[in-house]
């Protein structure tokens, strides 16, 4: 589903604080939503006219409805940690209403057939799903993908993620070609020759588990590098996946400044744990990039202030059980983290560290909808689609894993007491998903 222009029709949200970084709005306002769009914002009460249904948002939040950059919805192939129907359910509990879909899948999403698949009404999807489609075959990082005809598909980004490209011929190409289309670029930026057989960041948790650690400057290499042939290219679009250093925030600021288009985006595991979190081998602490050192947990915390930061990406990665309650070395990366990600950001940015929630608003949806180009998306400016999120500030909730729409339970959240919880999720003006 990537667009509903059936007959949905009306419903009032009345009495909310709106806010819509890109409309520039933080006020309590009324928004109708008819057909799947918005038809009208307007001061409370001054909406006239009969609608089907009211829902009264007094004391809360609407905002545009969340866009995700980063899941991992597992199929086609691998429907045992997650489908998209299950995978698109977590993220309407999380107030996503549009999630971009890595092509890591089994086969790898290559190819116009398998972008057209995933968009498929017979997956279930309950929000909108914008698939990123591979930028090599079968992502080995050699021959690149037909570019065109996977935009044409549907695709709205090409990427080899959950591996680099790394070959600097091959990502020049990749970013030339791209920019030819305005396509956007996303790097998994990992040095591979340098992480071989790594399962952590490098640090003192490293040396004493006896884990191999992963320095910092495999990532920020590669950002570094592709920032600059980014710059060789007008209309180049680099944007950096789940961004974990202080190092790779420098190549970015560096990049922002010259004429490259150049985003990136953190994942609320890394701006809100560190290395130390793992303890003792804990496999739910795990993940790729891995958790990082206070330091550079700090250093994201100020571009995610600044504005460097572009967006906040879960980078949603189900892994079953077996696939992960086994020894630390063989357990697989990645964690799930569409319910949880607004919880995070509200009780770790807003709440400890003062980000305005506007900005934290802007991080999941304006600065998302322009990395990838959802026109119409990311904000409530009349018009747009009928995708919104309305949520509690301020109701303080425990996360429980064991309750999680998503097929599988890794996560190093499990009972965490969060404040911000999501209310209702609308999704072309129908409800997606109502807190109970
Ligand atoms: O933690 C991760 N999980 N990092 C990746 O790059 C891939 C992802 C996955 O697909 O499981
Ligand atoms: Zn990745």
């Amino acid at each position: 589903m990537t667009s509903d222009k059936s007959k949905t029709g009306s419903l009032l949200i009345k009495g909310g604080n709106l806010i819509d970084p890109a409309a520039k709005i933080d006020a309590v306002m009324d928004l109708l939503l008819r057909d799947g769009h918005v038809a009208e914002v307007a001061l409370p009460n001054k909406i006239r006219g009969g609608v089907d249904a009211n829902f009264d948002a007094r004391g809360l939040v609407v905002a545009p409805g969340f866009i995700d950059l980063h899941v991992h919805l597992r199929e086609p192939g691998q429907s045992y940690k997650e489908t998209i129907a299950t995978g698109t359910a977590a993220a309407a509990a999380g107030g996503f209403t549009s999630v971009c879909c890595m092509p890591n899948t089994s086969p790898v999403v290559d190819s116009q057939e398998w972008v057209a698949w995933i968009q498929q009404p017979q997956r279930g999807a309950v929000v909108n799903v914008f698939p990123v489609a591979a930028a090599t075959q079968a992502s080995k990082g050699a021959v690149l993908t037909d570019f065109r005809g996977l935009q044409r598909a549907g695709a709205v980004a090409v990427s080899d993620d959950g591996k680099p490209i790394l070959n600097e011929t091959i990502m020049r190409e990749t970013l030339r070609l791209a920019a030819e289309i305005n396509l956007p670029v996303i790097q998994h930026a990992e040095d591979t020759r340098l992480t071989e057989n790594c399962s952590m960041n490098e640090s003192t948790t490293s040396f004493r588990l006896g884990l191999r650690g992963m320095t910092t400057a495999a990532e920020a290499t590669v950002v570094d590098r592709d920032v600059q042939l980014a710059q060789q290219f007008t209309g180049a679009r680099l944007h950096v996946a789940h961004l974990s250093t202080a190092d790779a925030l420098k190549a970015v600021r560096r990049g922002k400044r010259g004429k490259a288009r150049v985003t990136c985006e953190i994942t609320p595991h890394h701006f809100t744990l560190t290395d130390a979190d793992i303890g003792e081998y804990n496999t739910y602490c795990k993940m790729n990039p891995p958790l990082r050192s206070a330091g550079d947990r700090e250093a994201l915390l100020v571009a995610l202030a600044d504005g460097t930061v572009d967006a906040i990406a879960t980078d949603h990665a189900p892994h079953a059980t077996h696939e992960k309650i086994i020894e630390f070395e063989k357990a697989l990366f990645g964690i799930i983290g569409l319910e949880t990600a607004l919880g995070l950001a509200i009780t770790r940015l807003h709440r400890e560290h003062k980000i305005p929630l506007a900005r934290i608003v802007e991080l999941l949806t304006a600065g998302p909808a322009r990395v990838v180009d959802l026109r119409g998306r990311g904000t409530l400016a009349r018009g747009s689609y009928a995708d919104v999120t309305i949520f509690d500030p301020k109701r303080r909730w425990t996360y429980e894993a064991a309750k999680s729409r998503s097929k599988s339970r890794n996560t190093p959240f499990d009972g965490w007491q969060l404040t911000g919880k999501v209310v209702a999720t609308i999704v072309g003006g129908k409800i997606a998903h109502r807190a109970g």
